[in-house]
């Protein structure tokens, strides 16, 4: 019996990396998927895959077209009868310090990462409050939760996508939905590889890495079986948490300290 059976999964950024990987370990835990992106299907592998697991339909839209949004959202409700889990993983990287960033760099990052999280809330909340029942996961990041050098916009989206999380858990707890948001780490998808895997990036890459206390990068299904949890009704008294998938990211910092003292 899988974790899903008989749930339906509306998944935004389902085309790529993490959502990808959320769709994919959904549909093998029962749900039926219905996906929502900007491109096609970005990576062979992960698309016959997700295709193998009974996937839906994907929606090709800009999360940012609310209009958009909404007439997806009604079509897989019309289609399967209810959406009873959202997962908002759309989104982009992009940034720099705010005396450089660009007003409409600004709005980027914001609009898809914290507005396209706000429409697809907005699509689904209806029907969830009329069933009174729904689980609602964001992807945020651990750059929601500490601040992160050069990232003044992602770090601001994502900070605000954690307490619109909170906001939401607040406003519809009372009547059957839940709603939390993932922070991963450095996860390797198509977003990490297009700014860590420049050459130029060795060092930096290295230093990012060693942050993890685990001493690797993430891998997109390790973020998937954070969200499944979060989704599922094992969690069914967990509401408005961050739970960080992080590998010891936000655990604090080694400076080699202990092992100059020979306590390691
Ligand atoms: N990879 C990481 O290290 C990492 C770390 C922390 C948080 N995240 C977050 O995880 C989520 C997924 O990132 P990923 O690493 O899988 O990246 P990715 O680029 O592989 O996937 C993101 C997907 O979102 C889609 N998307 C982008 N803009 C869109 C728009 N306007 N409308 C609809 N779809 C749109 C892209 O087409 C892509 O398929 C993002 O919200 C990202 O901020 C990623």
């Amino acid at each position: 019996m899988g974790r899903l059976d008989g749930k339906v999964a509306l998944i935004t950024g389902a085309a790529s990396g993490i959502g990808a990987a959320i769709a994919l370990r959904f549909a093998q835990e029962g749900a039926r998927i219905a996906g929502i992106d900007i491109q096609d299907l970005a990576d062979g592998d992960w698309a016959e895959a997700v295709q193998r697991a009974g996937a839906g339909p994907l929606h090709k839209l800009d999360v940012r077209d609310k209009g958009a949004v909404l007439r997806a959202a009604a079509e897989v409700e019309a289609q399967y009868g209810q959406i009873d889990l959202l997962v908002n993983s759309a989104g982009v990287a992009g940034g720099g310090p705010v005396h450089l960033i660009a007003d409409e760099e600004w709005d980027r990052v914001m609009d898809i990462n914290l507005k396209g999280t706000l429409h697809a809330c907005q699509a689904v909340v209806p029907g969830m409050l009329a069933r009174e029942r729904g689980s609602i996961v964001n992807i945020a990041s651990v750059e929601g939760i500490e601040g992160f050098e050069g990232g003044s916009a992602y770090n601001a989206s994502k900070g605000a996508v954690i307490l619109l999380t909170r906001n939401m858990a607040i406003d519809y707890g009372r009547r059957g939905i839940r709603v939390n948001a993932v922070c991963p780490g450095f996860i390797e998808t198509p977003l990490f590889r297009s700014t860590l895997e420049l050459d130029a990036m060795d060092e930096v890459r290295d230093k990012i890495r060693d942050a993890h206390q685990l001493g690797r990068f993430g891998q997109p299904v390790e973020i998937a079986n954070g969200a499944l949890f979060l989704a599922s009704d094992e969690a069914s008294f967990v509401t408005g948490q961050a739970l960080a998938v992080d590998g010891g990211y936000t655990a604090g910092h080694r400076f080699g300290i202990a092992r100059m003292m020979g306590l390691d």
